[in-house]
């Protein structure tokens, strides 16, 4: 095993691991996918299904990545060749999560660049009509335009580079830590103005009242993809983030409050939506165009309607940052830790590449509007292989490794923070959890959403 050595950054406070660790969880899966899918799929019975997932598997996973990371000091693939040197093979999930890295960047810089696109759109208000037609019909030309979907991946790729140069401290913990703030200061303000509309009874049954009849087996694998994309786990970002946690950090403690957070804003998210849609009677089920058409028709409506909608894009730039930048750390971090290149130069080679995968996914809805892989677009096929397929393997075994293979010891030791931490009863739900039931839930839930079994 041979690893270079490079000096490496970290966070620095407490305060600043968790505005990183949420930011990463919070973002475009709260404001865009949440939404969407809650929607889509039933309302409050995606909503219980999702919550489970979370807790069956999705949190469980994020303590254990934050615990690889945190004892070995290293980026996602160099973590298990520190940790398990006999067996060279086990680094294998984190070259799955380099590459589940770029993917989801692929279409994730896409749809933030529609976001900030959507910013400007909104101020100089040549998106805002009541009229979802003529929404529908300024998204689409927004979409299928090659030059401009092209361009706003470009200035997003870009931004998000310059704060990973500027480093794990000085850009992603300083950042995230202005950013949060104001993330739920616009969701509070936004949700307050909704629950004064007259739909807001309407809105809230929609989002807390279950409907089971729509919830089949792929219903439930996306309900658990979702609970993987949320929390970022099961691809290396939470392996990578933990190798800059402190040493006296409680991860499980961290990962409860992050999660926590994190529901809070998709909840919130929900309510700053589902009550305006009811109100100037809009279908939930839009989909994917929810926040793209649906919101700028129906918060336009609404007295101060610009604002709300400039600031609704706001909200959706910012939550996209701070997962962004978690991201893109996880191959930045490999190439400066496991070749020496420095962040300069692995941050320029990690943008290039996305910016050449990512325009594969940009122009899903122009020039290769027609290109399709089991069906599906390059941006849909990369949504769909992240969140259905390789995050959830990536969790599955994770889940092993640390159940099974790294051994119970080793696990308690990093759990109690060398035995600082009195939490031998967290330790046993913890691993009873990782060895038993994350998996099986896993499995169960992939095998049944592919129709394998
Ligand atoms: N959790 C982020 C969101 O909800 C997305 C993400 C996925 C971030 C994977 C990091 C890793 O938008």
């Amino acid at each position: 095993m041979e690893t270079t050595k490079v000096k490496r950054d970290s966070f620095t406070t407490g305060l600043g691991v968790i505005a990183a660790t949420l930011g990463s969880a919070v973002g475009l899966g709260n404001i865009w996918k949440f939404p969407a899918l809650t929607g889509l799929n039933g309302g409050a019975a995606f909503i219980i299904i999702y919550l489970l997932s979370t807790l069956m598997a999705g949190l469980p996973i994020m303590i254990s990545e934050l615990l690889l990371g945190r004892r070995s000091k290293s980026d996602a693939l160099t973590t298990f060749r520190v940790l398990y040197p006999k067996r060279e093979s086990w680094a294998l999930i984190g070259a799955a999560g380099v590459v589940s890295a770029f993917l989801i960047l692929a279409f994730y810089t896409e749809v933030a660049g529609w976001v900030v696109a959507y910013v400007f759109k909104a101020l100089s208000g040549n998106i805002l009509s009541s009229d979802p037609k003529v929404t529908g019909a300024a998204f689409e030309r927004l979409i299928t335009d090659p030059y401009q979907s092209i361009l706003w991946q470009c200035v997003v790729l870009v931004y998000v580079g310059i704060i990973i140069i500027l480093g794990v401290s000085k850009g992603i913990e300083s950042t995230t830590k202005k950013l949060m703030p104001v993330l739920f200061l616009i969701l509070v303000l936004i949700g307050i103005r909704n629950l004064t509309l007259p739909g807001a009874a309407a809105g809230l049954n929609f989002l807390f009242h279950p409907d089971f009849s729509k919830v089949t087996g792929a219903v439930v694998l996306t309900a658990m993809g979702l609970a993987f994309f949320k929390l970022s786990v099961g691809m290396g970002t939470m392996i990578t983030y933990g190798s800059y946690f402190r040493d006296d950090q409680n991860i499980p403690m961290t990962a409860v409050r992050v999660m926590l957070a994190d529901l809070t804003v998709s909840i919130l998210a929900g309510i700053a939506i589902f009550p305006a849609v009811f109100t100037y009677g809009f279908k939930p089920e839009a989909g994917p165009s929810l926040l793209f058409i649906t919101i700028p028709a129906v918060f336009s409506q609404m007295p101060f309607g610009r604002v709300f909608v400039v600031a609704f894009f706001v909200l959706g730039a910012i939550a996209a940052t701070g997962a962004m930048l978690s991201i893109m750390e996880v191959p930045v971090a490999y190439l400066h830790q496991r070749f020496g290149v420095s962040r300069v130069k692995a941050t320029v080679l990690t943008v290039v590449l996305l910016a050449l995968i990512g325009s594969t996914a940009a122009l899903s809805n122009s020039v290769l509007a027609n290109f399709k892989v089991f069906g599906m677009t390059m941006f849909d096929l990369y949504d769909f292989l992240t969140s259905n397929l390789l995050m959830p393997l990536g969790g599955l075994f994770i889940c092993i490794f640390v159940g099974w293979v790294w051994g119970k010891e080793k696990v308690a030791a990093v759990l109690s923070n060398d035995g600082a931490l009195h939490n031998s009863a967290v330790i046993s739900i913890f691993l009873f959890i990782v060895r038993y039931v994350a998996p099986v839930t896993i499995l169960v839930i992939l095998l049944r959403g592919l129709k394998i079994i």
